[in-house]
């Protein structure tokens, strides 16, 4: 059973791609009862013919026994001008539930969706001392989409067209896009563009939740897509490489924090973290990144 805790936009919108791909048992888990029941009544239409799936909703946090996935998708509020605007809430919230999970879960693993991302998967993670390959935060594939999206944009391209797009570090402004491993059409990005172009695209990127609100509320098929991606790996053991936030101890050269980097996904959770290769600049800006992400743990 995937149990999601949110029924908001983003905990519906990948309970639906769960239930209409047949992935497993959903359940929403939301403060106001009536939200969930009415998201899974509405999915409930969405199960296939013939399908073995069922999706329920309830505000009571003991259902999640017997969950294979937790998703946390929950918030105290909106945020409009940075994701840490409301820190100190959400950490509280998060710790509330890490303590809910612990005893009624252990055994799942949990993908982190919440704001500040990177901080409360690192505190999930500490308030749980669930094994750390079990907690994932899911944002950097976000990021690494936007960035594809972008460069398709750009160069007026099919997606298909690019190859290893990768960013890294803080889902947050000191996130870090690696232009030196990016191709096009086999031909290396970085060749293509001039440093005020990379620069414009990498603010592109980072201010791409603030530009989506001009037209919609909030983001929701991005993130949903990206994180219904990671459900899909663990349940079919169907491995998947992507960048995802993990605590790190002792890679990148970075201890007791969580951060972006690239991540091997499989039926276990993260099997393998994977090291790559950052030119100095890259390496410069992964460095002031998890900086940032200290700083905000630090002011906790
Ligand atoms: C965004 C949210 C999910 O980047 O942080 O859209």
């Amino acid at each position: 059973m995937i149990s999601i805790i949110g029924s908001g936009q983003v905990g519906s919108a990948i309970a639906f791609l769960c239930i209409s791909n047949e992935l497993d048992d959903v359940l929403l888990v939301n403060r106001t009862k009536d939200k969930a029941i009415g998201e899974a009544l509405d999915i409930s239409n969405a199960i296939p013919v013939n399908s073995n799936v069922s999706i329920h909703g309830t505000d009571d946090f003991s259902k999640i026994s017997g969950s294979d996935i937790i998703v946390i998708t929950a918030s105290t509020g909106v945020y409009l001008k940075d994701r840490t605007e409301m820190i100190g809430a959400q950490v509280n919230m998060i710790k509330e539930i890490a303590n809910k999970i612990k005893k009624y879960c252990p055994s799942a693993i949990v993908l982190v969706v919440s704001n500040p991302l990177d901080v409360l998967t690192y505190v999930f993670q500490k308030e749980t001392k669930l094994s750390r390959n079990k907690v994932i935060g899911i944002a950097s594939s976000l990021d690494t989409s936007r960035f594809r999206y972008l460069l398709s944009e750009k160069f007026n391209i099919k997606q298909s067209q690019i190859s290893d797009a990768l960013v890294i570090g803080e889902h947050g402004d000191s996130m870090v896009p690696i232009f030196s491993r990016v191709k096009i059409n086999g031909k290396k990005v970085v060749e293509m563009l001039t440093n005020s172009e990379k620069e414009k695209i990498s603010k592109e990127i980072q201010n791409y939740w603030k530009s989506l609100r001009l037209f919609k509320s909030r983001s929701q098929f991005g993130i949903a897509k990206n994180t219904f991606d990671v459900i899909r790996s663990i349940i079919k053991n169907d491995e998947l490489i992507i960048p995802a936030s993990i605590v790190l101890n002792g890679e990148y050269g970075e201890n007791d924090i969580s951060i972006g980097i690239p991540l091997k996904i499989n039926k276990d959770g993260v099997k393998e973290i994977i090291g790559i290769k950052l030119d100095e600049s890259e390496n410069e800006l992964l460095k002031k990144s998890s900086q940032t992400i200290r700083n905000y743990i630090e002011s906790l």
